[in-house]
Formats: structure tokens, sequence, C-alpha cells
């Protein structure tokens, strides 16, 4: 099956291609495209990583990669045969040229005659390396393109000098930086929904908006990568990168067409105008808090300081929730509520666009009345439902009336094939040569000076974070924090 008309092969190299993300999630994505007939004749896929373990061994390492994470309905024998021979690999070390020369040799005429793609799966310490060595080699040119990665730098200062790097040998329009949030299925339909229906753009507004509420809830902890956690924490790992991307989709005005220039100049309008968190503010809007030990589903689980490799003085927040405020025409006045954390009870990522309530019920009785509410579902399942008030059927005296949710879930007639992996999405966005779902460097830096904010306060506050047991939702602080302004957190179910 081939779908795309213009269809043209490309070399796929990926560093750090015998890695955690490599393995569990990038070939894994790139076997399922080829099953979709989404890979062109004559494209490879090589590895490169310091360790020499051969091509034999490389597809090896990917084959049982693809049996443990890939999805189990997806294999098929023929549809791997094919893929086996597209593998490659060469062993690279980031910082040295030689090497990189056996990637030229192994790429050999296909440099030239196609496009190239290299895809930065490694720590982002090596980024400028790589690609001052590609460039050095002869690797560089109008036809490649690299990928990036998070977490892109540590602060702002950090993420320039990332950039920076990159940027002496790839011009800005080559390169990608992931958020695999954008690749989600919802999340684009979340553009779809505001801007193909003239039903919602009227009352996107803080006119009619009460509050937005952004939720992406783990229950699983740091997974024996403490040591990058630690370092890290939710804020930088979760709310700098996926939270606010989500944030600036909901939040921005309409762009003048798809085209990845349009929807990052209204994206970067939004994040542009969050409001700084003073130190005030980030000690009344902020909450963050770390998990001690706890149940997750009758079992018992380790406290984050306990888990494998932990420091038991560690500040490190596993759990984050912050009221941000966007000051521009359409949204002063409407808060956003974010929220995320490790070990919580439940796996749900969720947008809540809360509107204002009716400004007078003319119907007896309010304990039934709540406002409407569209909720938009990233996971496990992806749905967008409408909460209503309707007449509860009867011949009661009076009206009574109560909610109901209206579901704008695809139906199942044009939903009959798999929902993509967003690393799928992603990586053949990058082979086509369309970056609208990739986040430009102003965006980065952007998000970095709103979040920089928040952790320079953090790191000199003398309060210590709050702590909540695993399997909990988070801190009783959490709830105030949203309670206090006369709101709850919307209640999944
Ligand atoms: C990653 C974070 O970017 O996103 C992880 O580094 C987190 O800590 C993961 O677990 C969540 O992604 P998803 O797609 O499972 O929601």
């Amino acid at each position: 099956m081939q779908h795309n008309t213009t269809c043209f092969p490309c070399n796929v190299v990926i560093f750090g291609g015998n890695g955690d993300l490599a393995i569990r999630k990038l070939l894994p994505a790139l076997y399922n495209l080829d099953r979709g007939g989404y890979l062109c004749e004559g494209t490879q896929v090589i590895g490169a990583s310091r360790t020499d373990i051969g091509r034999d061994g490389y597809i090896e390492m990917v084959r049982q990669g693809i049996d443990e994470f890939g999805d189990p309905d997806c294999w098929d024998e023929t549809v791997w045969e094919r893929f086996k021979d597209r593998l490659n690999y060469v062993a690279v070390d980031a910082r040295n040229l030689d090497s990189f020369k056996l990637l030229k040799k192994a790429l050999g005429k296909s440099f030239t005659q196609n496009d190239t793609v290299y895809y930065m799966s490694t720590a982002p310490d090596f980024f400028g390396d790589i690609t001052d060595n590609l460039a050095a080699a002869g690797l560089v040119s109008d036809r490649t393109r690299v990928v990036m990665e998070k977490p892109i730098g540590k602060s702002l200062e950090s993420s320039k000098t990332i950039n920076d790097a990159v940027a002496r040998s790839f011009p800005e329009k080559n390169i990608y930086r992931i958020d695999h949030y954008l690749g989600k299925e919802t999340v684009q339909n979340l553009l779809a929904v505001r801007f193909a229906n003239a039903l919602f753009e009227p009352v996107w507004t803080n006119a009619h908006i009460d509050n937005v509420q952004i939720t992406v809830a783990e229950t699983v902890g740091v997974e024996g990568r403490w040591g990058y956690y630690d370092d890290s924490g939710a804020l930088r790992d979760m709310i700098q990168n996926h939270l606010l991307q989500l944030l600036s989709l909901v939040a921005m005005g309409v762009p003048v067409s798809l085209d990845a220039e349009a929807v990052r100049a209204e994206k970067l309008k939004v994040l542009k105008s969050l409001k700084k968190m003073s130190v005030d503010r980030v000690r009344r809007n902020t909450v963050r808090a770390q998990y001690t030990a706890g149940n997750m589903d009758g079992r018992k689980v380790p406290g984050y300081k306990e888990e494998e490799g932990g420091v038991p003085d560690s500040q490190t927040e596993t759990f984050v929730a912050i009221r941000a405020d966007i000051h521009n025409w359409r949204w002063r006045g409407v808060p956003f509520y974010l929220r995320t954390g490790k070990r919580l009870p439940a796996r749900y990522s969720e947008i809540v666009i809360q509107f204002k309530d009716v400004p007078h019920s003319i119907f007896p009785g309010t304990a039934n009345m709540s406002p409407n509410k569209l909720v938009i579902r990233l996971q496990p399942e992806e749905s967008i439902q409408l909460y209503m008030m309707n007449k509860l059927p009867g011949l009661g005296e009076g009206m009574e009336v109560t909610p109901v949710t209206l579901n704008l879930t695809l139906p199942d007639r044009i939903a009959d094939s798999r929902v993509p992996e967003a690393y799928e999405r992603l990586i053949l966005d990058v082979i086509r040569g369309n970056s609208t779902l990739f986040v430009h460097r102003d965006e980065v830096e952007a998000a970095w000076v709103w979040a920089d904010a928040i952790l320079d306060s953090w790191a000199t506050a003398t309060v210590d974070p709050h702590v909540y047991p695993a399997g909990s939702w988070g801190p009783q602080a959490a709830f105030e924090l949203v309670a206090r302004d006369g709101r709850s957190w919307h209640e999944t179910n």
C-alpha cells in the first residue's frame, strides 16, 4: 500500500539508536509506518550509537523491541522482512569525527539522492557535537533535517546554548523539535474541533469561558531514571513543554492557515502573554509536591526518595499544580489550572474547558445545575465530550434538569482504523518535511522564561515541597489552589 502520491525515499539516522526511546518508541513507530505503506521503497533506517553491536545485533534488538513494546495486533512477518532489510547500524561516537565518516560511507550515494533525517535521541549535551560533526563530515545539506528530543535545556540559558550549537550547522527551518504530545491524535483533533466548526470560536473567550484545566496524571513512578528525573522534576519534565504546548493550542487565536509558521506564530503569542510569575504569584499560585510511600492497586510502592538510586534529601517535585494567567484580550481573567504528577491513582490526560454558569436559572432547584464543559480526553482513550443540561424525562411538577454528556468522539464507522501513535505521526511529518506539529525555538524560549521564574522562586523558597502518598491525587494544597477561586478540579470517571 502506498499512500503518498509524492512519496520519496528517505534516510532516517537515529543517534542513540539502541537507547530506550529508540527501542521502545521510535523503531516500533517506523515499523508501523512501514506496515501502513508510508515508507517508500529505498527508505533506510540507520541506528547510530557508540557501542559496536553490528547490523545483525541491531536487527535482533529492534525485533525484540517491537515484540515487547509494539502493538501485538500489528505484527506481520512479511512487513518485518521488508523492514529488516531497511535496517542498518553504524557505531558512531558523537565526539569523534572519524566515526562520522563511517556513517557517510553507510549512507553512500543515497545521501545525495534522498532526503536525510537525523534523529537525536541522545542526551542534549551531545546535540551540538553531533551536528558539528555532521557538518564537518559533509553530511549537512538543504535536504537534511535534524530532530531534537526534549529536554532542550534545564533553563532559558542552557536551552539557548543547545539551540545555538545546533544552529551552527542547521537553519531553523530544518530543525524539528519534538514534543510528542503534539503528535497525539486528539491534540490534532482539538485544532479540527476549534477551527473546522463555527460553533465554538465565538464563545472561545473570557466572556463565556470560566476556566480551563489541563491534567496529565501518571500512575508510573520514575521508572528507573531517578538520576535524570531528580535533575529535572515535574515542572521541567512536563509543564515547560507538554502542558504549555497544550495550553497554547487551547488558547491560540485562529491561524491564517495550517502552515507551520502560521500555527507557531499564534502559539508564540500565547506563550509570550503568560503572566510573569513573580515571587508572590509563585507562592500563591503554584503547588509542588513529592510522593511518599503508598499503595497503588493494592500494591505497596516506595516513596520517591526511596526509589532505586534515590537520595534522602532530594527536594525535587514529582507533582505540580499551577494557576497560570494569560494577559491578552481573549483570556484576561480566565485561570488556566495545570496539574501533573507521578504515582497518581489513574493515568489520564485531559483538557477541560469550563463555560460560565447561565446568568440566571429559570428552573426550580439549582442543585443539579452545572456549567457546560468541553472535555477533551487525550489518553488512555481519545474522546471529546460536551457536558450539557437536559430535561429529566417524566411527569413531575415543574421541570427538572440534569447534566448529560454529548459524545463528540468519532463514530466507529469513521474511526475504524487504529489510532496512530504520536511518534508515527511526528516521524512521518519529519520525513515529509512538514513542521506544523513541531516546536519553534522562540516557543521553547518563551516557555523557559515563564518556567524559570517559578524554578528560581522555588530554589530560594524556605518551605519544603508538600508531600502526598503514592496512589493519592496529590497534596491538599492542590485542591485548595482551585477552591480558593471558588472552583474545583473536574472529577473524571
Ligand atoms: C515524557 C516525560 O516526556 O512524557 C515522562 O519525560 C513522562 O516523565 C512521559 O512519563 C509521558 O508521556 P505519555 O505519552 O505516556 O503521556
